[in-house]
């Protein structure tokens, strides 16, 4: 698990780099197929329920499962979400991360600081003998106290063998609840946080998640191990302080 993590890692310090006005999301989609499949992985997304692409690409109302398109091209002032996973060697490695195109408003960088803020709280309760709701209660905690709010819908999961495994990790809830966390579980912890209200709904096309009054969105994800010390992050990255705001 740790080289499908730090694969996916590496797929998004070079997507970042790329992030530009006049870059389209199908060339980031290009750039992350080629890398995974080089390194001698799989695009985990593709051909799941019949997604078409190896990352989604979710511009700013836009919650997550975002379709790269040509058509697509970033501007100035947009903040974009990108979501990886790859398979290497039967293990799967999941992670995202939001980033600003260019100079973005004072809201929007504050948003994904809060959000990226809210990851990192949530990856600290994760220690055995803890339980998931704590991680989702420490999510919500962050989140709301800088009046932003949680998407509900779409939650946080077990990760490994399948990149969908038990159990489910939402981002809000009461601590103290749901399964004890122990030595050895790796959990895909994902926040999608919004500047407005919490609704959100999908397109017609099947998979973009927005948000329903058009507020901002964003999303940031890690591949995570519980360990009997300080959690391991698989999927570490390294994104330019700069280059998140
Ligand atoms: N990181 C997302 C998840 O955990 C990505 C899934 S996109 C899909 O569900 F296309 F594969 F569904
Ligand atoms: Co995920």
């Amino acid at each position: 698990m740790s080289r499908a993590g730090r694969l996916v890692g590496e797929v998004l310090t070079e997507l970042a780099q790329k992030v530009t006005p006049g870059i389209s999301t199908a060339e980031l989609d290009e750039a992350a197929e080629r890398r995974i499949t080089a390194a001698g992985g799989t695009p985990a997304f593709k051909g799941y329920h019949g997604y078409p692409a190896t990352i989604c690409a979710s511009i700013n109302e836009e919650v997550i499962h975002g379709i790269p398109s040509g058509r697509r091209v970033l501007q100035e002032g947009d903040i974009i979400s990108i979501d990886v996973g790859a398979s290497l060697d039967g293990y799967y490695g999941d992670s995202a991360i939001t980033l600003p195109v260019g100079q973005v408003s004072e809201e929007a960088a504050r948003l994904l600081r809060v959000t990226e803020e809210a990851l990192f709280k949530a990856i600290d309760r994760l220690r055995p003998g803890g339980r998931v709701s704590d991680v989702s209660h420490a999510v919500q905690l962050h989140v709301e106290a800088f009046g932003f709010s949680v998407v509900r819908e779409f939650v946080g999961h077990g990760i490994g063998q399948q990149m969908h495994e038990e159990p489910q990790v939402p981002n809000y809830g009461e601590p103290g609840r749901g399964p004890r966390l122990a030595e050895g579980m790796v959990l895909a912890i994902e926040p999608m946080v919004n500047a407005g209200r919490p609704a959100v709904k999908v397109l017609a096309d099947g998979w973009t998640a927005v948000t329903r009054d058009k507020s901002l969105s964003a999303h940031f994800e890690h591949t995570v191990a519980v360990t009997s010390g300080a959690p391991w992050i698989l999927t570490s990255r390294e994104v330019p302080v700069a280059a998140r705001k």
